[in-house]
């Protein structure tokens, strides 16, 4: 087991500082950024399909689910397709208003969680395209699709999921493109100009990982704390709610993950001076926005740890702890501000002794109700 980790000490730790590789590997032969050139034949195939498509129903659970969100964001603004983020357990349960114009995407890191399997089996019923996105090949859900693109993470041990979540985002960027491309609503330029930017991720990740060091630190002071609120808007809002997820699944301290504008509607109330608030606050759309929040959280003593952009200097003079993550273009940020927050998850939870790699009471993959 010690050499299947790679001379680290957890298979979490071991894939997180895969990322660099296995984002690299789900875009490999897909993308070719000097010639604007976007390739995955699946998307080929059914073209008419996905350009002519009424709506996009994305189907998943956990992390899976958190990819799910970002890939809404991703294809409504690049691609102009309204879509739909569902828990697959509930989407099954509900009797959904699905037709034949819709496109349901399933994503899974396993290809064998019950609820998204079932939830895809119903629209297929129904008549709907159904588009996997897996990383295990020949799995069930895979099995069971009309079509998909693997994530090419490799194998996951861990059960709190990191390489495949960035995978997952990888592969569905790429489709947002390519959506984007085919259905004309992205300027060539634009579009070249963010596949640039999208081949140097691998890079930027690796610079991010080296902020290990820093990140440990942080985590000796918080990791006494029985809650964390994380907080994000527009991309990062999903990447709040995964950064919380990591932390209550591998440390059992209680998280929550909010969009930071509605904050103020309840999760303000919880805001003292023993609450750490992990802020995501990176240069886009919503920087000005996010920096009052983080104002707001301030003046109720709450203690704010802000991932920024390399080079922000209004933040560091507000916030307490400041982590930075490399610039990118704005749709590309979850790939890069989630980094961080793995590897505090990560370090709260083996200082606090906890088994990272086998939490308790969950599973890596739910092949049952
Ligand atoms: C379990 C795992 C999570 C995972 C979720 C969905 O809860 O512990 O890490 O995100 O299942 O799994 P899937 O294989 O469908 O992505």
């Amino acid at each position: 087991e010690s050499i299947e980790k790679g001379g680290y000490p957890h298979f979490m730790l071991k894939e997180i500082f895969e990322q660099p590789r296995s984002i690299m590997d789900s875009m490999r032969g897909r993308l070719v950024a000097e010639n604007t050139q976007l390739t995955m034949s699946s998307i080929r195939e059914y073209e008419n399909r996905f350009k002519n498509a009424q709506r996009i129903i994305i189907v998943a659970c956990g992390t899976s689910w958190h990819a799910g969100l970002v890939a809404e964001y991703m294809i409504e603004e690049l691609a102009r397709i309204p879509v739909e983020v569902e828990y697959a357990s509930e989407f099954r349960y509900r009797n959904p208003i699905i037709t034949e114009g819709d496109i349901v995407i399933a994503i899974s890191q396993s290809g064998e969680t019950a609820d998204t399997l079932a939830a895809l089996e119903l629209a297929k019923s129904k008549g709907a395209l159904i588009f996997g996105v897996c990383n295990v090949v020949g799995s069930s859900i895979a099995r069971a699709t009309d079509a998909g693109a693997y994530t090419h993470a490799g194998p996951e041990i861990g059960v709190a999921s990191t390489k495949a979540f960035t995978a997952q985002v990888t592969v569905l960027t790429l489709i947002a493109m390519m959506l984007a491309e085919k259905r004309g609503t992205i300027e060539k330029s634009a579009l070249h100009q963010l596949m640039m930017e999208m081949e140097q991720v691998p890079a930027k990740v690796e610079k991010a990982l080296q902020l290990d060091k820093e990140i440990q630190a942080i985590a000796e002071i918080f990791k006494d704390s029985s809650n964390f609120i994380y907080l994000g808007r527009g991309l990062n809002f999903p990447v709040a709610l995964e950064g919380a997820l990591k932390l209550k699944e591998i440390s059992y301290i209680h998280a929550e993950g909010y969009p930071a504008a509605e904050m103020k509607h309840g999760p303000i109330a919880l805001i003292d001076e023993n609450m750490p608030v992990v802020v995501i606050a990176t240069k886009d759309n919503s920087y000005e926005k996010v920096v009052s929040n983080i104002q707001e959280v301030r003046a109720r003593k709450g203690r704010v740890i802000a991932i920024v952009t390399e080079g922000d200097t209004v933040i560091p003079e507000m916030a307490e702890f400041v982590i930075e993550v490399p610039e990118t273009h704005e749709v590309l940020v979850p790939l890069l501000s989630v980094i961080p927050l793995q590897l505090l998850s990560y370090h709260i939870a083996v200082m606090r002794g906890c088994n990272v790699d086998q939490p308790r009471n969950l599973a890596k993959s739910v092949t049952v109700e």
